[in-house]
């Protein structure tokens, strides 16, 4: 997920060739206060402009609270284009709801069952109320919790630290981190083989009319068998062609 300050107009338009699952235009702290009017502008336009395959299209908006969160989501809901809307510094379900009921207000009838929304989880109260924030609405498709990126290294061992917590994602701030992050987040070939051997292996089990089988001296049931069809699939979410990796020599 990738983030442009939507008020520098070279980086907006960078931003429509970049190859990411997920740009998020920010309209909050990257966004200088003065700016806020002229960056919904620039954010309008470039959702209009934003042809990129499969990407999906966010807007990071101002926090509930800050004076600036109604204009925001008057201006960004308008948009036909606008898939997700990132809502900063969530610390209780309420903030959630609201989000909600203005999707249901202001989106047209055609557009608000498909707008989703991310709740960054920034304080401890928000990680205090995370299950409530993340059962609050049934919009609510994503949790972000925030975290500020310096050197590659840092990023590279945050990244494994999320993957391994569960997280299927990153923010990054700049172009130069995408690689990266990418990397982590992609099954390595060692699990993606690990995965392709069990689900081949339960097709034939269940060919041969058995439910668990053997692999190799480890039990394989049901559950590993989804946890390997969920690799397999950010493989191929990924572009990587699992059936011509493995199908042959396997
Ligand atoms: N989105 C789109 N393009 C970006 C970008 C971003 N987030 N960050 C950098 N680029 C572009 C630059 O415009 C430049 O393009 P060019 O080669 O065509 O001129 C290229 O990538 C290289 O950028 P670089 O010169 O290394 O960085 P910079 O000094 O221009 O910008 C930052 C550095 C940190 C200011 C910039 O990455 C940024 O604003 N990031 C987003 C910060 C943000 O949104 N924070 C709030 C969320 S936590
Ligand atoms: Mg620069």
């Amino acid at each position: 997920m990738l983030y442009v300050p939507s008020s520098d107009e070279s980086k907006i338009k960078k931003s429509l060739g970049i190859e990411v699952d997920s740009i998020i235009y920010d309209l909050e702290d990257g966004v200088p206060v003065n700016r806020k009017g002229q960056a919904r502008e620039l954010v309008t336009n470039a959702l209009n402009l934003n042809q990129t395959p499969k990407v999906e299209l966010a807007v990071r908006m101002n926090a509930l609270g800050s004076g600036f969160e109604m204009d925001d989501l008057n201006v960004i809901l308008q948009s036909k284009k606008l898939n997700t809307v990132i809502v900063p510094k969530v610390e209780h379900p309420n903030t959630v709801s609201f989000v909600s009921r203005m999707i249901d207000n202001v989106a047209s009838s055609e557009n608000r069952n498909k707008i989703g929304i991310v709740a960054c989880i920034e304080s401890a109260k928000g990680l205090i109320n995370i299950k409530d924030i993340a059962a609050a609405d049934k919009r609510v498709n994503a949790l972000l919790v925030c975290i500020d990126i310096h050197d590659k290294n840092i990023l590279t061992e945050e990244s494994r630290e999320g993957a391994e917590m569960g997280f299927t994602g990153k923010q990054v701030i700049h172009p130069g981190q995408i690689d990266i992050v990418q990397k982590v987040f992609v099954p390595s070939d060692v699990i993606m083989l690990k995965a392709w051997r069990i689900v081949q292996g339960y097709k034939q089990s269940m060919a041969a009319g058995k439910g668990a089988f053997d692999l190799e001296g480890q039990v394989i049931d049901l559950p590993l068998v989804k946890w390997a069809e969920r690799i397999l699939e950010k493989a191929r979410l990924a572009g990587i062609d699992v059936e011509s990796k493995y199908a042959k020599k396997y």
